[in-house]
């Protein structure tokens, strides 16, 4: 039994809806994200495309996700652990967290804050059908995503019975006498007439709507050397709502123009290992941020050094921004690895060695990633001799993000002392969890003198 991505995506090919909508291309990039990470989270990703009733005016998209869900799911024979209802107008972060562990087996939604005005008239319009019932305006959901399991069915099969039996007063209050919305309020109803327990505070980030409204596409434009839009940098599931609708499949093709690498199995930073599975490497992010940095072609005429390479995870990253990598590993074993992850590469060149040894002469690079010793004394050593030896290099630094008088302080002395020039800082952030528990107190790593 697995949990499932219910996943609505029903063409409407009436030629006003066509119109309305601007086409229904993206779908598609919505499909490649959940698909991407429904395989990585071991969930079961199951589309619906097809209506259950071919009636699309009475039979709204919009119900049919929601009536319809248990029975389709029965008569594909699938067996289902939890289910998340989410909309095709949604894409999800390749590394997002597995929400259905969040869930306490709840009834799980997000509140809809997003334009109180419609809010308030829709609950005020679908008030009389439901027999004056008093609306608590603080638990209204969006519908768009909600995660629930087979304790609920009882609630679905509700929603469908009354549904059905009111169709056509439905339709009347959608389309002429309420006009806000379709399913959404009449569901919030029935949640609460029904009183089912609900978990609404899981974080926001997993449902971002009306992104626009929240300035989620702008970037920080003091932090001069990462552009990353806000929603890319902090949510979870991005919802293409709340803007016009025709230029949903638009923002959301560029959306997915500028991922699409981080759904590829075999790109390169999913190929490596990473912080929380080795506590010895960097993290994703990490390395994310410097396939971002370096990946420009200047870079490609320059030669990076690493001082202790480990196994090879960041080297790999590093072979593909710079024109050569230098990296440095004292032990055997770490080596070995080190080269089989960088075998299908030529632009690397290890050297087995011990840093710190008086016979070991210092590479000479335009760039240099200091991670071998970790005690204060070694990093100061090694940020010196860099820039001795190398001129001015840029310096990449790791475990910025560690507690004590290790590299932390070695690196704000430097900087302190206008050795090093903070670029900018990269990898995870304060709170981070690394696969031996050790939480960080700022960010992981930073980039200096560039
Ligand atoms: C924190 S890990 C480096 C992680 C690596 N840079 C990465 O991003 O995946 C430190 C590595 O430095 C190596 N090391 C420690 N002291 C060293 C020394 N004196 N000379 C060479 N390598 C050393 C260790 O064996 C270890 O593999």
């Amino acid at each position: 039994m697995k949990n499932v991505v219910w996943w609505p995506a029903i063409k409407n090919n009436d030629p006003i809806a066509v119109e309305k909508y601007g086409g229904f291309d993206y779908f598609e990039y919505s499909r490649q994200t959940w698909k991407y990470w429904c395989k990585q989270n071991d969930v079961l990703f199951v589309e619906f495309t097809e209506p259950v009733e071919p009636d699309l005016y009475r039979y709204r998209v919009n119900w049919q996700k929601a009536l319809f869900v248990f029975d389709e799911l029965e008569r594909r024979n699938i067996k289902y652990d939890q289910i998340a209802l989410i909309d095709s107008t949604a894409m999800i972060k390749w590394n997002a967290p597995n929400f259905f562990e969040l869930t306490d087996r709840k009834f799980v939604a997000w509140r809809d804050l997003d334009n109180m005005r419609w809010t308030h008239d829709s609950i005020t319009g679908y008030k009389e059908f439901f027999g004056d019932f008093k609306l608590d305006t603080t638990k209204y959901i969006n519908s768009g995503f909600m995660i629930f399991n087979e304790l609920h069915r009882d609630f679905f099969d509700n929603l469908k019975k009354m549904y059905i039996d009111n169709k056509n007063d439905f339709i009347r209050l959608q389309d002429r006498d309420v006009r806000k919305g379709n399913d959404q309020t009449p569901i919030n109803y029935l949640l609460q007439i029904n009183e089912i327990d609900m978990k609404l505070d899981l974080p926001i980030t997993y449902n971002l709507t009306h992104m626009g409204r929240k300035e989620l596409f702008s970037h920080n434009w003091q932090l001069k050397t990462d552009p990353t839009p806000f929603f890319i940098k902090y949510g979870n599931v991005w919802r293409f709502t709340g803007m016009p609708k025709d230029q949903r499949s638009d923002l959301m093709k560029q959306t997915w123009e500028l991922l699409k690498h981080h759904y590829d199995k075999t790109f390169i930073i999913n190929k490596v290992q990473n912080k929380n599975k080795d506590k010895s490497t960097t993290s994703s992010k990490f390395k994310e941020d410097i396939y971002r940095t370096f990946r420009e072609q200047k870079y490609k005429n320059m030669t990076l050094l690493e001082l202790g390479c480990h196994q090879g995870n960041t080297t790999r990253i590093y072979a593909e921004c710079f024109g050569k990598v230098i990296a440095v590993e004292r032990d055997e074993s770490n080596l070995m690895k080190a080269k089989e992850m960088c075998k299908d590469v030529n632009n690397v060149e290890f050297i087995c060695a011990d840093v710190y040894d008086r016979d070991f002469k210092l590479p000479k690079a335009d760039a240099v990633h200091i991670d071998a010793g970790h005690t204060y004394e070694q990093v100061i050593y090694d940020i010196d001799r860099c820039i001795e030896t190398m001129g001015n290099p840029i310096i990449i630094m790791d475990d910025y993000g560690h507690e004590g008088k290790t590299v932390r302080n070695a690196i704000n002395d430097k900087m302190t002392e206008g050795k090093l020039q903070l670029f900018t800082h990269i990898g995870e952030d304060r709170g981070y969890v690394a696969s031996n528990d050790k939480v960080f107190i700022g960010r992981e790593g930073l980039i200096c003198n560039v």
